[in-house]
């Protein structure tokens, strides 16, 4: 069935990007009926206007690094109003909370820059390289009410090469991370996936 996404960000956009690319293309059954940014000049909302998306600036305050209370009520008004079945976390740079999830049962994805549980939390391909891992990656899972701990839909690893530096090693992640968004969003699209216990099922 098609769906209706809402995506969250708080940066670039590049992985709203490519789920755009992927919808334009016709490899993804799905539209984004709104996008939405808790900082005002987010790269995000140019990409958005770009395509025609609508999209917007919703202040968080007065929280800082969550979703919540009467922003986070606001920002379920918001998506309801525009229709949407899903919430995509494209860089979000916030922790949502029960509230949300409540809103959006086991229909809320995030994307996250290494393979968990390895390096939950921030600057995660950072931590890759300081722990001197010799792979990394990316993982797209369903979200729950911990941080980075939801059932996982799919992952993609990358090398660590010699002489990687924190930017070099993210932007080979990223390459991966604009592959396995739009994959995870076609299976839950397709109706193919089902969650047993901590287990995403794909079938
Ligand atoms: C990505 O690395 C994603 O894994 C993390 O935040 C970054 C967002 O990048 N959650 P972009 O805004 O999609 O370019």
């Amino acid at each position: 069935m098609k769906l209706k996404l809402a995506v969250l960000g708080s940066g670039s956009g590049s992985n709203m990007q490519s789920i755009v690319d992927a919808i334009e293309a016709g490899t993804l059954d799905a539209e984004i009926v709104c996008v939405l940014a808790d900082v005002p000049d987010a790269k995000i909302l140019e990409r958005a206007a770009k395509h025609g998306l609508p999209g917007r600036y919703v202040s968080c305050a007065p929280f800082k690094t969550k979703l919540d209370g009467e922003a986070e009520q606001e920002y379920i008004r918001i998506m309801k109003e525009a229709g949407a079945d899903t919430v995509v976390l494209a860089g979000f740079m916030r922790i949502v909370k029960p509230g949300l999830l409540a809103a959006f049962p086991n229909r809320v994805l995030n994307i996250h820059p290494a393979l968990l549980p390895a390096f939950p939390g921030l600057h995660s391909w950072k931590q890759a390289l300081d722990y001197g891992t010799k792979v990394a990656g990316c993982t797209v899972h369903f979200v729950d009410a911990g941080t980075d701990s939801g059932p996982i839909i799919v992952q993609k690893c990358v090398p660590v090469e010699e002489g990687d530096t924190p930017e070099t090693l993210h932007a080979r992640i990223q390459v991966q991370e604009h592959i396995a968004f739009p994959e995870a969003l076609r299976h839950l699209a397709a109706g193919r996936l089902r969650i047993e216990g901590r287990r995403v099922i794909i079938g």
